[in-house]
């Protein structure tokens, strides 16, 4: 599908990004190309749909050299996701994303029909949001017509890079889960960019470490976490010498400290304000450091569009499922997977927020913890992440 040929990039000026690169991707796989910022993964991807010029070496598309194909025809053949979404803003969210089929001719109502198809897969209903323009969307959303747009003209190949790096943790992790299951459904040939290992680990089937422009290791996400090559490979996969057994993990080890929270007296206009700002679709709602409760963007909108005031106490809804700093790991995991929710608040005996557990801190810990790799938990979660680590 892709191949580089000893390609190397070097900047004007001298900087050596891509150093005799040499890569073969599969059709129908998920690539991650990953490492510490600053070693060649963006040029890398950017040499793919010749938004850079390769030095010296070849790159070959469908054994066909990509100097020698039309750049416009190219680059309309390559879905590309980046960080910044690149949404147009005049543009309606079905505009934006039929963008591409209409470069390419497509009729009218096979345009909207495709549109409509994707909006369903992602589980955002057409008739609500198609008209709706980018800035009356949450980041999350944002970035998922992003990856709609991408895929709008199904191409067989995609890029993306660091695309959902400016997310929140959880919103990010949603999007994974969602990208990871289009994936396994479409059969697409994905090249992926981050720095984040544990996003390599929740979406590869094949990750290439890189580092100062070359591949330091290619292997599966459970062959690297086996036999990292390197010290380089160890420490980035920030894998101690003795790692804890799974089963002695409690929710306090893994939790994310740093929820987005907002008070019960505040106004719902700057709940949303602040949904979009940090780019989440909900916030936890505290008092005094006491949980109260969650405020959803959902819940939000019928207000807004009244133009009435009230405040978030008034658009609460319930605690999600919380369990305590010393709960065992084992157990919050049951729950996320029991409830079918994306995270677990952690409350300690005061009913005082201490952080969130979510869905991809537990993969990236149980994945890292092959000690115990036929505990329940971990063959719940890795199920739930769609079979990351195979
Ligand atoms: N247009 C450019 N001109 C000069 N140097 C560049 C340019 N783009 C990237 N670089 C340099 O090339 C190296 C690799 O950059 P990049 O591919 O963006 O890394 P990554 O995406 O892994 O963070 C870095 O040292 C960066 O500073
Ligand atoms: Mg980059």
């Amino acid at each position: 599908m892709v191949k580089f040929e000893q390609v190397s990039k070097v900047f004007a000026g001298g900087t050596v990004a891509v150093d005799n690169l040499n890569l073969t991707i599969e059709k129908g796989q998920f690539v991650v190309l990953v490492g510490p910022s600053g070693c060649g993964k963006t040029t890398s991807l950017k040499m793919i749909n010749r938004l850079i010029e390769p030095t010296s070496g070849e790159i070959y598309i469908h054994d066909q050299k990509a100097r020698s194909l039309n750049v416009v025809e190219l680059r309309r053949n390559i879905g590309y996701v980046i960080q910044t979404v690149g949404l147009l803003p005049h543009l309606t969210v079905a505009a934006n994303i039929a963008l591409v089929p209409q470069l390419k001719g497509w009729p009218r109502a096979k345009c909207q029909e495709r549109v409509e198809e994707l909006l369903q897969m992602v589980g955002m209903d057409p008739a609500v949001y198609g008209d709706r323009y980018p800035a009356q969307l949450s980041g999350g959303q944002q970035q998922r017509i992003g990856v709609l747009r991408a895929l709008a003209a199904d191409p067989e190949l995609i890029l993306m890079d660091e695309p959902f790096g400016a997310l929140d943790p959880i919103t990010r992790e949603q999007l994974q889960l969602e990208l990871k299951r289009l994936q396994e459904q479409l059969k697409k040939t994905i090249i992926f960019v981050t720095h984040d290992m544990n996003e390599a680990l929740m979406l590869a089937d094949r990750i290439v470490i890189m580092k100062n422009g070359s591949v330091v290791q290619d292997a599966t996400p459970e062959g690297i976490l086996r036999h990292p090559a390197n010290d380089f490979v160890a420490s980035f996969i920030g894998r101690s010498a003795q790692p804890q057994a799974v089963e002695e993990l409690e929710v306090k080890d893994v939790m994310n400290t740093a929820p987005v929270t907002i008070e019960p007296e505040r106004g719902l206009g700057e709940a949303l304000a602040r949904m979009q700002q940090q780019r989440v679709d909900s916030l936890l709602v505290v008092k005094d450091g006491v949980l109260k409760g969650t405020v959803r963007a959902r819940d939000l909108y019928p207000y807004l569009l009244r133009n009435e005031i009230a405040s978030v106490s008034e658009v609460l809804s319930l605690v999600p499922v919380a369990v305590k700093p010393d709960t065992p790991l084992s157990v919050a995991a049951a729950k996320l997977m029991d409830k079918n929710t994306n995270l677990v608040v952690v409350v300690d005996d005061h009913g005082e927020l201490k952080g969130v557990v979510t869905r991809a801190s537990l993969v990236g810990v149980l994945l890292e913890n092959q000690k115990s790799s036929q505990t329940t938990v971990e063959n719940h979660v890795l199920k739930a992440a769609g079979g990351a680590g195979k």
